[in-house]
């Protein structure tokens, strides 16, 4: 348990001097532990797991490998994006795993969140354990794991924690950011030259696109959140608010509101904006978004969503709302 503590004396990492001098200490611990052997990863494209990865991608190369399982309920452009800075740019051993389907037929018609969760959980262990069985002479398994995931394991956020990794894998761990906390780890990501939007990006939960595609998930409902979800980041890009928010996102609830579009009736679907503030995730407030913003928001979802009828703003805070919608 002690070699979870952070040491008191450790200095914070609040530039790219003390990034790097981190950087080389890390880069020789992590050879020392892993010799000449293979390390496996699972490459979310969250801050965490992509600062690992290409901290062992500087240590150690080819030995390391990683593998990205989109699940179908990543937002726009992320596991493409994971594509080029590892697999291209950063020329990592990357194992691609398209498992839409696997995860969308498992999750047709169910519509409890807590059944949603459990079943996104399970199927990710189940794709990940199938792909590992598939390697051979894997000895460790690299995570993303920092200071506050120690603080907090045993705390408010372990229903959270339904993306872990199998148990009874046999390898042992390899957790170079684990006495870090976030701040840290983004200037660590800076350091090793991942890109701004990458180390900055704002929390994302595991089962993604799936609790906010709120009850039973369809294809086509799914998709018109993607594309909704993506004008609001690029509205919030152009403004500023993206750098200021911390989070932002749109739900699409299972129901139906009537509009006009080129006079026509049509039934579709209601985009929920929700964008909030807070330090831990346990209180939020809500950011008053200008409503020129939000007239140029609709405008947008409502013109290039296909389904998309109306857009709402949910401002409760937390409590009593949570930030998730489900
Ligand atoms: P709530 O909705 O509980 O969210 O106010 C607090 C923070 O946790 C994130 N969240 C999750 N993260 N798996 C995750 O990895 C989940 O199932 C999950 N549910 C909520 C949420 O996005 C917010 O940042």
């Amino acid at each position: 348990m002690s070699s979870n503590i952070r040491p008191e004396n450790m200095q914070r990492i609040t530039n790219f001097e003390l990034a790097n001098a981190f950087i080389d200490e890390q880069i020789k611990e992590i050879r020392a532990q892993v010799g000449d052997k293979k390390v496996l990863l699972a490459l979310s494209g969250g801050v965490d797991s992509s600062v690992v990865a290409a901290l062992l991608i500087k240590a150690i190369g080819k030995q390391l490998v990683c593998v990205h399982v989109n699940h179908g309920l990543m937002r726009k452009g992320e596991s493409e994006q994971v594509i080029e800075v590892f697999g291209k740019e950063l020329d990592a051993n990357l194992i691609y795993i398209d498992a839409t389907d696997r995860f969308l037929n498992l999750l047709q018609g169910v519509s409890d969140p807590e059944q949603k969760r459990k079943i996104i959980g399970g199927e990710f262990i189940n794709v990940f354990d199938e792909e590992a069985a598939k390697l051979e002479g894997i000895s460790f398994l690299a995570q993303g794991t920092i200071y506050p995931d120690i603080l907090e394991s045993h705390g408010v956020k372990a229903h959270h924690n339904v993306g872990g990794l199998p148990e009874d894998m046999e390898m042992e761990l390899v957790e170079p950011v684990k006495l870090l906390f976030k701040d840290e780890v983004r200037v660590v990501g800076e350091a090793l030259g991942l890109p701004h939007a990458m180390v900055y990006r704002q929390p994302f939960p595991g089962p993604g696109l799936g609790v906010r595609c709120l009850g039973a998930i369809t294809r086509d409902r799914l998709q018109a959140l993607r594309e909704a979800d993506a004008i609001l980041r690029e509205e919030f890009d152009n403004c500023g608010l993206a750098e200021k928010v911390w989070q932002y996102f749109i739900a699409i609830p299972d129901m139906t509101a009537v509009g006009v579009i080129d006079g026509k009736r049509l039934d579709g679907w209601c985009a929920i904006i929700r964008a909030v503030n807070t330090t831990d995730a346990m209180t939020a407030t809500i950011e008053e978004i200008p409503y020129n913003i939000l007239h140029k928001i609709t405008a947008r979802i409502t013109s290039e969503v296909k389904g998309i009828s109306r857009v709402l703003m949910d401002i409760t805070p937390k409590p009593v709302g949570t930030i998730e919608w489900e």
